[in-house]
Parts: C-alpha cells; structure tokens; sequence
C-alpha cells in the first residue's frame, strides 16, 4: 500500500481485524512511520524481491506524479494495481504504471467498521482480478460495482455522503435544541436516532420512502413535520443540489488530473 493515512488506514485495520489479510502479508510505503495493524510492514521505500500480487494507491490524488516516479519502473508488471485516488480515472493511472489490471475504488469511511461503500470499476480487469478485487474489499461494506461515467456520482453520494449525513445529524440536535432539549442530550438522541432507523431501514423488507410514511399516521405529528420536509420537495431538491455540486466537483478534479 502506498500512502497509508485516515482511509488506507481505515481500510487496512478491516482488513486485518477481519482475517481476510494477514499483517505480515502487507507492507505500506508512507513518508513517516505510522500506527499500523500488528504485523505490518512499512518503511519509506518499496521492499526488494518479488513483485508483490496488487499494489494499493492511497496517498493523495496530487502525489501521484512523484510516486510514480519513484516506484513505476519498480513496480512494472504488477498484477493488480487498485487506485482510491479521488477524481484520478483508469487512463492516467495507465498512463504512469504498467499493471496487469487497474481497479479503480472509492471507499467511505465507515469501511473501519465494515458498514462502509466501496464502488469498483474497471476497463481493464478480466474476470479473476475483479473476483480477486471484490473479495478482498468485501469486509469492508457493501461492494458495487458502477460505470466509469458513474464514478463522480457514487464519489459524491457515498463517498462524501458521511459527511452529509454527519450535517443531518448535527442539525437534528441544533433543531431538538431549539426545541429546549439541553445541547448534549439533544446530540446522544440525533445520533442514535439516525443510527437506529439507520439500521432498521436497511433490514426492513421495504424502501425508506414507504418507511417514512408507515411511521407517520395521518393527522399525527410526525406527518406534519414530513409535510416541512416534503413541501415542494424540499429536502429532495437541497440533497439534489448537494450532490450535484459534489458531483461537478469531482468530475473538475478528474479533468485538472488529465492534464
Ligand atoms: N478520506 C476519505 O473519506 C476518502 C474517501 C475516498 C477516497 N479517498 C482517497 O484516499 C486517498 C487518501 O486520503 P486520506 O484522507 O487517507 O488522506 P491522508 O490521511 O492525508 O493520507 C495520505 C497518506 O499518503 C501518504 N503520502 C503522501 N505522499 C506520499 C508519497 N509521495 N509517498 C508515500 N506516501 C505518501 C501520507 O503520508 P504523510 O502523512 O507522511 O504525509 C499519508 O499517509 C486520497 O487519494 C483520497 O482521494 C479518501
């Protein structure tokens, strides 16, 4: 792995807690010394011998350039080389490493505890490497694969959506505050509020949208609060323009990454 910070490490300590890697079975290339599952190797270059079977980048989209420099020859032939680099698409990764398949992920945060996303896409991966690829990203969450000219939609709804839903959640407190619960109060129930119906919507039989309107009876109070969110759409339109600008943000990055 190179680069290993908040999310290679997130993705990492799953991987490890979950069994489906061993420590000694990974060796991480970062420019210092981290905390890192027990086992694993790092250091500030690449270990000599064999190829290893996949390489995982996970520094920064603007570090790309100089690890390639420092690593593509070394690393050529690669079998798997799987990218998290946010708005860097399949073709400049081609372009800098010469890998048997190039596997492009976008992960969330919740990986760390496996309830995470992972979106995959590949041109250039045969059946075996995207088989390989999934399984190994398949503790982390849920695993999808989507088109290329999906990805800076599914970067922006799932990869950015934790801190969508981190807003949600801090403005249900501020709302509950406003409301007269004391601030930290307010804070425990938002979040676990959000968690539970969180949990319970993804184990209920049907969508969140009948959800929602089976928790609400006509005439109660939980409908008229959903009468705020839903007046001309409200909460639809203000996720619409969130996601939208997420969006076109993404899809900036990716063409300032082509050149
Ligand atoms: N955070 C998210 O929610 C999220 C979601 C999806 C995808 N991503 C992608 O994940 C990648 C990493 O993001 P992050 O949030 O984990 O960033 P981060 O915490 O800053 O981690 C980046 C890591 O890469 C290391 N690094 C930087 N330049 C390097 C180089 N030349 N050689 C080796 N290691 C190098 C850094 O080392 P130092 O600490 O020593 O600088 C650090 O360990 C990004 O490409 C981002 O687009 C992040």
């Amino acid at each position: 792995m190179i680069g290993c910070g908040n999310m290679g490490g997130a993705m990492l300590r799953r991987w490890v807690a979950s069994g489906v890697l061993a420590g000694d079975q990974v060796y991480v290339v970062n420019r210092a010394d981290r905390v890192l599952p027990e086992g694993v190797g790092q250091g500030r270059d690449l270990p000599g011998g064999v190829l290893p079977d996949a390489v995982i980048l996970a520094m920064k989209p603007q570090q790309i350039d100089d690890v390639a420099s420092r690593f593509a020859a070394r690393l050529a032939g690669v079998p798997v080389l799987v990218s998290i680099l946010a708005g860097v698409e399949e073709a400049p990764l081609a372009a800098r490493f010469d890998a048997g398949a190039i596997i492009r992920a976008m992960p969330n945060l919740p990986v760390a505890i496996g309830k995470g996303v992972v979106a995959l896409d590949s041109a250039s991966a045969d059946a075996p490497a995207r088989a390989d690829v999934a399984a190994l990203m398949a503790p982390l969450g849920l695993v999808e694969w989507v088109a290329a000219a999906q990805f800076d939609a599914v970067t922006a709804l799932a990869g950015s959506g934790p801190a969508f839903l981190y807003r949600f959640i801090d403005a249900l407190a501020v709302a509950g505050v406003a409301q007269g619960l004391p601030e930290a109060q307010a804070e425990r129930l938002a979040l676990a509020t959000v968690e539970g119906a969180g949990l319970l919507a993804a184990a209920a039989e049907v969508g969140p949208g009948a959800l929602a309107d089976q928790v609400a009876s006509p005439g109660g109070s939980t409908r008229r609060g959903l009468d705020v969110l839903d007046e001309a759409n409200a909460l639809e339109m203000l996720l619409s323009e969130t996601i939208a600008a997420a969006t076109r943000r993404n899809a900036e990055m990716a063409a300032a990454a082509r050149g």
